[in-house]
């Protein structure tokens, strides 16, 4: 009998491992051959720990498990079945085109992932040149997936027309934005993509060397990296190719591209200046792309599917898919990978299904704790880069944190003020005192000073146009859009201190 059941971290927090042990046990009491399968996850982390066995030759879901399903599982009477796992509507309603193979096969499986159609972009990139790959990429419109949106196209072309004796390709999977878990997911159960997609960027930049600058927090996906690129180079895969795992320190601004080069180069991790752009001089001085973990895993699809058919997904200039992270108090929690487009409310009570305390949603923070916060008066607004930015917002990452009419929108102003305040590098101004005082400046609000909110509202003018980086450049986004679309809540803070 063959079982796949998830050994993604989210998976395993919830008891996945709990769950293999008792299903190895079970299985020798009744004398049932057992093939345990551990995959990444497919993404519903509501039904984790999630088990598949095949029925006719499709996979059903099962979940969420305990260790005491396992003897109903084995037997084939364990009630907590949820039919074919690719017909349950959260599943069925995505479009996987960076997320097919997660969940589906053993991560650490070569055989499975070329059966499952791996390396084929390589192979077809070696065949068209750096000539073709970036010719795919343009006609693909694929943007960086990071935060930014920058057309990953005219980044590549940067690195691959810039002169040097070397260049580098550098993943950037310092993924700290709170509500966000794509690129954690991609590595621990796909691993394999994202490695084939910076062996094309290589080829096409002209780049010989890369690195993966991962965050601590991640052992999982480190350990399962690890081993991905020893069987890699064991297999000669990535011809000439060398990829090299660096893991960080534990500061949220070195997920910023600048700060991250100067932490992998063994400095402190401090933002630099741009210009230069790392593209021109980045890691070690030499030109460098620099690119969020989802951007590089979809660059195998864009190849294989080609870039027209990838840039017939999403909507306007927001061209493909894109890996939506639903968290916070919502009744189901998980990826979803669709095309741009998608209205926010539809993600949040539909596909999110609403919060999971039943009680209504006050605000979704869309871009993590630098992105807005999004009333349900907003959530006509398609999942776009340009419709969001229209709305005050950004994508950012796409993580989507929900809260019911429980959450208290001065506090959470408080939060981002307070957060940057912790996480500055300190090098410029506006970012490193302003984060203090803007965190003062909300205890005078709360503490009913009404001369404060104006202060509040010049300071954030003040951070968004001086900071030298995004950190200190989008904290005003959540705090003001706190301030604009729950008003009262600031009134309220006041006159509740009168
Ligand atoms: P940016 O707009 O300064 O740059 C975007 C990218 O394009 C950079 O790699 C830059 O070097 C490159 N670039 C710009 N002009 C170029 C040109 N002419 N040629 C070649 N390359 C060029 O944005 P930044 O500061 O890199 O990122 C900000 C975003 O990061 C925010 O939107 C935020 O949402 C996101 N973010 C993501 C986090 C995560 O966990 N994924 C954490 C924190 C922020
Ligand atoms: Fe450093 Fe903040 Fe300035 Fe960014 S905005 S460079 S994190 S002090």
């Amino acid at each position: 009998m063959k079982i796949w059941l998830s050994q993604d971290a989210a998976a395993r927090a919830l008891g996945a491992d709990e769950v293999a042990r008792a299903l190895t046990a079970e299985a020798v009491q009744q004398g049932i051959e057992l093939q345990l399968v551990r995959t990444g996850s497919r993404g519903m982390v509501w039904l984790e720990p999630m088990a598949e066995v095949e029925v006719d030759g499709v996979r059903h879901a099962f979940g969420p498990l305990a260790p005491g399903d396992a003897a109903a599982l084995l037997a084939g009477t364990c009630d907590k079945g949820q039919g074919p796992t690719e017909e349950i509507p959260f599943f069925a309603r995505q479009t996987r085109l960076t997320f097919a193979r997660c969940g589906v096969i053993d991560p650490l499986s070569l055989d499975e992932y070329r059966a499952h159609g791996g390396f084929a972009a390589l192979e077809k990139a070696r065949e068209i040149g750096a000539e073709g790959v970036l010719s795919e990429l343009t006609d693909s419109g694929l943007r960086g997936r990071g935060g930014a949106g920058f057309p990953a196209a005219i980044k590549w072309t940067t690195v691959a027309k810039a002169e040097a004796d070397r260049k580098y390709i550098v993943c950037n999977a310092d993924e700290g934005d709170s509500g966000t878990f794509a690129d954690r997911m991609l590595m621990e159960g796909d691993p394999f993509t994202l490695i084939e997609g910076m062996a094309i960027a290589g080829l096409a930049c002209g780049a010989a060397k890369g690195f993966i600058y991962i965050r601590s927090e991640y052992p999982d996906a480190i350990a399962i990296l690890t081993e991905a690129l020893r069987i890699a180079r064991g297999g000669g895969l990535l011809d000439g190719f060398d990829l090299e795992l660096r893991v960080g320190a534990g500061a949220y601004v070195c997920g910023e591209e600048t700060s991250l080069l100067n932490s992998l180069e063994g400095k402190r991790g401090v933002v630099r200046a741009k210009p230069p752009l790392p593209a021109l001089e980045g890691a070690f001085g030499k030109p460098t792309l620099v690119n969020n973990v989802l951007t590089l895993a979809s660059v195998p699809a864009v190849i294989t599917g080609g870039g027209k058919a990838y840039a017939g997904y999403g909507a306007g200039r927001s061209k493909g898919t894109m890996p939506i992270q639903i968290a916070g108090n919502v009744l189901r929690g998980g990826l979803f990978e669709a095309p741009f487009g998608m209205p926010l409310g539809q993600l949040v009570e539909e596909i999110g299904g609403g919060p999971r305390s039943g009680a209504p949603v006050k605000a979704v923070q869309v871009g993590g704790p630098l992105g807005a916060y999004f009333p349900p008066a907003l959530f006509d607004t398609p999942f776009t880069y340009e419709d969001f930015d229209a709305a005050g917002g950004l994508i950012g990452h796409a993580g989507i944190v929900v809260f019911d009419d429980s959450a208290d929108m001065v506090a959470q102003a408080r939060f981002a003020m307070e957060f940057c305040a912790v996480e500055s590098c300190g090098k410029c101004t506006p970012c490193r005192v302003g984060a203090v005082r803007g965190v003062e400046t909300i205890d005078r609000i709360a503490a009913g000073d009404a001369a404060a909110l104006p202060l509040l509202e010049d300071l954030c003018h003040t951070m968004k146009l001086g900071s030298l980086c995004a950190l200190g450049g989008f904290t005003p986004y959540p705090v003001m859009s706190a301030v604009r679309h729950f008003p009262e809540e600031f009134q309220l803070a006041r006159e509740a201190a009168e």
